[in-house]
């Protein structure tokens, strides 16, 4: 279960979450809502360790999260330009979770394959569509075994037969018992997805 408690975050005195707390069941997804500026990427930044919070805490089954528990695929999905497809996801087991180079790259193969991505192991990322990207992304933070896996606006760079793939996909994640929290402004996304969704409110000016 991950578990966000209290939490608030301001930057240069602007408050930007104020007390938020909630809890997501380990497999289980939540749905992130709330206008431009509400503070949605900043939670998520916060979550994954990425940026600083003022107070609160960030609980995996009762226990501060740990570097490495919490992936995040991110909008602009910030993959290796000067590297393939394949060397994408291998690098960081093998260089965060030692893996061997073969281990890496054989595991690597196993995420791509999982994601329909096997035949475009060695292109480069300027050579496959967003859609693609997203599930280069996907598989690079798969690889890294977390416990949860975030996503920031997983549609926004897609057309809408791909946030139909995007949406079965994170339901097939699901069955794998992955925690996932998705950012989204898409509404009709949200509810393809069907699961609890929280609505964040930019803190009102006091
Ligand atoms: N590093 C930072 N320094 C100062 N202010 C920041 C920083 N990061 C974010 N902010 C501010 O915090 C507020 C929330 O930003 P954030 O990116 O979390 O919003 P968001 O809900 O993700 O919006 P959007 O839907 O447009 O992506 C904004 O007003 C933004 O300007
Ligand atoms: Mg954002």
């Amino acid at each position: 279960m991950l578990e966000v408690k209290n939490l608030s975050k301001a930057f240069n005195q602007c408050e930007i979450l104020r007390n938020l707390s909630f809890t997501v069941k380990t497999g289980g997804i939540l749905t992130i809502v709330g206008p431009s500026g509400a503070g949605k990427t900043t939670l998520l930044r916060i979550i994954a360790g990425l940026e600083t919070k003022d107070q609160g805490q960030i609980l995996l089954d009762h226990e501060p999260v740990q570097p490495g528990q919490i992936g995040v695929v991110f909008q602009d999905f910030n993959l290796f330009s000067h590297l393939t497809v394949l060397q994408n996801v291998a690098l960081a087991p093998e260089l965060v979770l030692h893996q061997t180079k073969e281990q890496a790259v054989k595991r690597a193969r196993q995420f791509l394959a999982d994601l329909q991505m096997a035949a475009l192991a060695d292109q480069y990322p300027y050579q496959l569509s967003g859609g693609q990207k997203q599930r280069v992304a996907i598989a690079r933070a798969l690889a890294m075994r977390p416990a949860v896996l975030c996503y920031d606006e997983p549609t926004s760079a897609l057309d809408p037969n791909l946030r139909q793939a995007v949406g079965e996909l994170i339901l097939s994640l699901q069955q794998t018992g992955l925690t996932q929290l998705i950012i989204t402004h898409d509404m009709p996304f949200a509810e393809q997805l069907g699961q609890d969704v929280l609505r964040i409110e930019p803190v009102q000016e006091r």
